[in-house]
């Protein structure tokens, strides 16, 4: 990777960062000698995680509690998420307003009809249960049939139906945007327990959803960073370069890297997750903020999801936290 450019460093050096004291005198700060925690609120304690109707690869409801007590914010602004994947990060966090945003056209739709009443549990229920019962009778033809009719005339029904009866529950579109992932096997998937399952997550987010103040926009995430207000607070989750290369995971070392620029110049305070380092390599990037008013928090995961065997281990995350919203 390559680093920062220099006027780029030039130009953010002359500013303070969301009051922070100059970049040049505020090096990274690690967990462990951070002592601004004690006195700063969490963005919320919770009780129980809870897993959303959608599941994504880089899903972080692992996560969601370590960076939930990471994070201080006063909640004034809005909680911006420019990749929201799943969604399991904003629901089990609840912030009162929110604009969320995802390049995935089909994860959008999904909350927003759910939002408008399209996709109601009731109708869902219904859905899973005839769809699941054709699924039975004719096995395997009929996935790929309903696979087809989705990539032919997309809606929230089949996307729901397909990511919930692939080969291991996530989500991979082709270089056209067509979903292709593999039949899980299991003809009897959509059994009662199943159903009900799925039924009570959009149940869930339903209730969220009709609570608070959330918006949800299908776009690249500049755009959705370039309408912050100083109030508000970025959670930026972007895919992690060479890991899952799909149709909306498209994300290069360069783009991480224009990412990563535009959060150091951002006017509210931001987190981003990332990895730290795996067992082969340490990720470049923490070298390369080494200067900047940063608290970089840590911690050990095992993804048990991936495409490959090498993708299947253990991983230690990182969340960089601007130090004014720091714990
Ligand atoms: C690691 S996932 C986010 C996971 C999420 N935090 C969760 O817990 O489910 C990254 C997301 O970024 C989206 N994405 C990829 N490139 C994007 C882009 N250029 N602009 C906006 N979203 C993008 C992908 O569609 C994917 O949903």
């Amino acid at each position: 990777m390559a680093g920062l450019t220099t006027p780029y460093v030039a130009r953010i050096r002359t500013k303070k960062h969301c009051g922070a004291p100059a970049l040049r005198e505020s090096p990274i700060v690690s967990l462990l000698n951070w002592t601004g925690a004690k006195s700063r609120q969490p963005i919320k304690k919770i009780d129980r995680i809870k897993s959303p109707p959608i599941k994504c690869q880089g899903i972080k409801t692992k996560l969601t509690r370590f960076i939930a007590e990471s994070v201080h914010w006063t909640g004034r602004g809005r909680w911006v998420e420019p990749f929201l994947g799943s969604g399991a990060v904003l629901f089990n966090i609840r912030p009162q307003r929110a604009m969320v945003s995802d390049s995935n056209v089909h994860i959008i739709n999904v909350y927003n009809e759910i939002k408008n009443g399209k996709v109601t549990p009731q109708q869902l229920s219904n859905f899973l249960y005839s769809e699941g019962k054709i699924l039975l009778q004719k096995g395997m033809e009929y996935f790929y049939h309903v696979r087809e009719r989705f990539n032919n005339n997309p809606n929230s029904f089949d996307f729901i139906f397909l990511t919930r009866s692939c080969f291991n529950g996530v989500m991979r579109f082709n270089k056209k945007g067509y979903f292709n992932v593999p039949f899980c096997k299991k003809t009897d998937r959509f059994r009662q327990a199943y159903i009900t399952k799925i039924v009570n997550q959009i149940a869930w987010v339903q209730s969220l959803i009709k609570k608070h103040d959330w918006e949800f926009i299908t776009r690249d995430w500049k755009e959705t960073l370039a309408n912050v207000s100083r109030d508000d607070f970025v959670y930026a989750d972007p895919p992690y370069s060479g890991r899952h290369t799909d149709y909306y995971n498209k994300w290069s070392d360069e783009e991480n890297q224009e990412l990563i620029d535009h959060l150091l110049n951002i006017h509210c305070g931001f987190a981003l997750s990332t990895w730290y380092e795996n067992k082969y390599r340490k990720n470049p990037i923490f070298d390369l903020i080494s200067n900047y008013p940063l608290v970089v928090k840590k911690f050990d995961h095992f993804y048990h999801v991936g495409s490959s065997e090498t993708y299947r281990n253990k991983m230690i995350e990182a969340l960089v936290i601007d130090r004014e919203h720091a714990r």
